[in-house]
C-alpha cells in the first residue's frame, strides 16, 4: 500500500494493520455467508430442478413451469449455484445442467440428490446453528433441539427417518465399489455389514467376492430399506440380522464398521468394538472404514463432517493415534492402515 513519507512510522503500520483488518473482516463477512450456498442448493435438491433439466437448457420460467416453483425466485437460486458450476446460463437466460450438476439429478447412477438432503437435513442444520453449546456444555446440540438422541429421533420420526437412511446409502454410493476394491478380504467366510445401513458396501463386497457370505447388521426400520434383494450375483449369500449393536453382534470372520465410530463417543465404540473382538472368529479382522483425520492445517472432509458429529452426535472424527488408543481399549490392535481413494481409510484391527 503507498505510504506517505511524512507520516511517522508508527502511524504508517498502524494504517498497514488497520488495512489488513479490514481484508480480514471482508474475508470472514464472506465466510459466514458460505451458509447460503448449501440451503440454495437444497432448494435445487428439494424442487427437483436437476430433473427437469436433464433434456437441455431451459429458461426459469420454462423450469418454474415444469417444477411448480416461482420464475424469479428459481432465477436466484440458479443463478447463485452457476457460480459454483452447478449450472451455467447462456446468454439467452437459459441454464444447462454442468458435468456437477448432471449429480443432482435423481435418475443418474451415484445421485447426489438424497444425499443433498440429509446433509443439509434440520437434523444437522439446526444443532450446526446452536455448536457454541457444544463448546460451553461439552455436549451435543442434538438433544436440547430434539428432545432425543439422534439415532433414537429416527426410530420414532418416519419421515426423517427416510431422509436420514436413504440419503446415507446415497452418500455412500460412489465409496462403496472402490473401498470394497481397497481391501483384500479372505476367499471364504462371513462377512458382517455392522451398521450396514441398507447394504451398498455388503452388495459390493459380495459381489467382488464370490466365495464370501454377508450379514448386514442394523435395526429393524432400517432394514426394512435395504437393496440386498434381486441381485443374482450373491443369491444366497447373504442374509438380515436384526439387533443393537451395543447388546450384541453377529459372529463372522470380517467385520466392517463403516462411518459408525465417528457417530459415538470412545466409551460406546468400546463397548461396540469389544463386542465384535467377542465374536470374530480366529484369524478374523475388524474393518473400521471411517476417516483418519491428518495433523495439519489443510481442508479435510473430516474436519467437516466431525463438527457435524460434534452438535448432532456423540462422536467424532479421529487421527491415526485417536484409532490405535481407542482399539487397543477394546482388546484390539491397529495392524495397519490402508488409504482408499475415497476420503475414507481402512482401519484394520485383530485380536490382540
Ligand atoms: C452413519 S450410518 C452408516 C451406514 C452405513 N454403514 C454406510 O456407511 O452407509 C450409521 C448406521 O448405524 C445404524 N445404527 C445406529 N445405532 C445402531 C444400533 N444401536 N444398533 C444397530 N445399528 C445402529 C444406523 O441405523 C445406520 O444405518
Amino acid at each position: 500500500m503507498p505510504h506517505d513519507e511524512n507520516q511517522p512510522a508508527g502511524d504508517r503500520s498502524a494504517t498497514a494493520a488497520e488495512e489488513g483488518l479490514r481484508r480480514s473482516a471482508a474475508f470472514l463477512i464472506d465466510e459466514a455467508l458460505g451458509f447460503v450456498f448449501p440451503a440454495a442448493l437444497r432448494a435445487a435438491a428439494d424442487t427437483g430442478v436437476a430433473d427437469a433439466l436433464a433434456n437441455g437448457p431451459a429458461t426459469p420460467a420454462e423450469l418454474a413451469a415444469t417444477t411448480g416453483t416461482d420464475a424469479r425466485n428459481l432465477y436466484r437460486v440458479l443463478r447463485l449455484l452457476a457460480t459454483r458450476n452447478v449450472v451455467a446460463e447462456d446468454e439467452h437466460g437459459r441454464f444447462t445442467l454442468t458435468e456437477t450438476g448432471q449429480a443432482l439429478r435423481s435418475d443418474v447412477p451415484y445421485s447426489a440428490r438424497n444425499a443433498v438432503r440429509m446433509l443439509t437435513d434440520r437434523t444437522f442444520w439446526l444443532p450446526a446453528e446452536r455448536m457454541a453449546h457444544c463448546l460451553t456444555e461439552g455436549t451435543t446440540a442434538f438433544d436440547g433441539v430434539f428432545g432425543i438422541p439422534f439415532f433414537d429421533h429416527f426410530a420414532r420420526d418416519e419421515e426423517t427417518a427416510a431422509v436420514f437412511h436413504v440419503g446415507m446409502a446415497a452418500m455412500s454410493d460412489p465409496e462403496n465399489a472402490v473401498i470394497a476394491a481397497a481391501y483384500d478380504f479372505p476367499e471364504t467366510g462371513t462377512v458382517v455389514d455392522v451398521g450396514g445401513g441398507h447394504g451398498g458396501l455388503l452388495l459390493e463386497v459380495l459381489r467382488r467376492n464370490p466365495g464370501l457370505e454377508g450379514v448386514l447388521y442394523d435395526r429393524a426400520h432400517v432394514l426394512a430399506g435395504h437393496r440386498l434383494d434381486g441381485d443374482k450375483e450373491i443369491a444366497g449369500r447373504w442374509s438380515t440380522a436384526e439387533g443393537d449393536f451395543f447388546a450384541a453382534v453377529p459372529a463372522g470372520d470380517v467385520h466392517l464398521l463403516k462411518r459408525i465410530t465417528h457417530d459415538w463417543d470412545d466409551d460406546q465404540c468400546v463397548t461396540l468394538l469389544s463386542h465384535c473382538r467377542r465374536v470374530v472368529h480366529p484369524g478374523g479382522r475388524i474393518l473400521v472404514l471411517d476417516a483418519v483425520v491428518p495433523r495439519d492445517n489443510a481442508p479435510h472432509q473430516a474436519k467437516t463432517l466431525d463438527l457435524m458429529m460434534m452438535a448432532s452426535l456423540t462422536g467424532r472424527e479421529r487421527t491415526e493415534a485417536d484409532f490405535a488408543e481407542l482399539l487397543g481399549r477394546a482388546g484390539l490392535r491397529l495392524s495397519r492402515i490402508l488409504p482408499t481413494p475415497t476420503v475414507l481409510s481402512v482401519v484394520e484391527a485383530v485380536s490382540v
